[in-house]
């Protein structure tokens, strides 16, 4: 079932290039100090995925990788990234050379059935691009029972202000029911909706567990 809006490939090409040059040009934006309360609101993000030691995490357009230091707190065993813009995977390789990083939009990743228990989109779901082809991709790398955390420690209101400048299309958060439909055409029940001012955090479980 589609329950994403579709774009023609061109046009996703199009956008992607776009997004590309400019991430290849703000990666210094990600830079510290972050925004007050944001690195409290980001433990909050990450502590939402319930990573256990062992476990396998993804994180979807890590950019210079803000997310990695908290996510090695939980020992996963490994942690894959993937980002379009190759700037911010050279800082993020620079700055936490123990990630497995792809040049990839999510959609392409071509890591086996099953092999992911935690995947975070954090400050980036508004981003992508083909969203029917990247969740599909994203349930068929999820083990049953993983957990997928899609957020913004600045909330949803901080797209709107982005929108007036940035030069491609980004997309809103979604609103409760919209986020049990998404979650549900890719086999994911909802498990957390958070959705203030400033922090939106939404977590789907991966259903077919035991
Ligand atoms: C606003 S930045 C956020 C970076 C990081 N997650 C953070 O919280 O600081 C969004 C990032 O998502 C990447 N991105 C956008 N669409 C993507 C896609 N379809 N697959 C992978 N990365 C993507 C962009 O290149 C950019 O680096």
């Amino acid at each position: 079932m589609e329950v994403f809006e579709k774009r023609d490939e061109a046009e996703i090409r199009r956008i992607n290039r776009e997004q590309q040059k400019v991430f290849d040009r703000l990666f210094r934006l990600f830079d510290p100090p972050l925004p007050e309360g944001v690195p409290e609101r980001l433990e909050q993000i990450v502590a939402a995925g319930r990573i256990k030691e062992g476990e396998t995490v993804l994180d979807v357009g890590t950019g210079t990788g803000i997310l990695i230091p908290l996510i090695w707190k939980y020992r996963p065993a490994r942690i894959y990234a993937c980002d379009l813009s190759e700037a911010m995977l050279e800082q993020l390789r620079k700055n936490h050379p123990r990630v497995i990083a792809f040049l990839a939009d999510v959609r392409d990743l071509t890591l086996p059935d099953g092999c992911l228990d935690v995947v975070f989109i954090n400050a980036c779901y508004p981003n992508i691009v083909d969203k029917q082809g990247a969740f599909s991709n994203i349930a068929r790398m999820m083990a049953p029972g993983a957990r997928l955390v899609i957020s913004h420690p600045m909330g949803r209101a901080f797209i709107d202000h982005l929108k007036k400048s940035i030069s491609f299309p980004l997309d809103d958060f979604p609103e409760r029911p919209a986020a049990e439909k998404i979650l549900a055409a890719f086999g994911m029940r909802l498990e957390t909706y958070v959705d203030e001012p400033e922090l939106y955090i939404l977590v789907g479980e991966k259903q077919g567990a035991d």
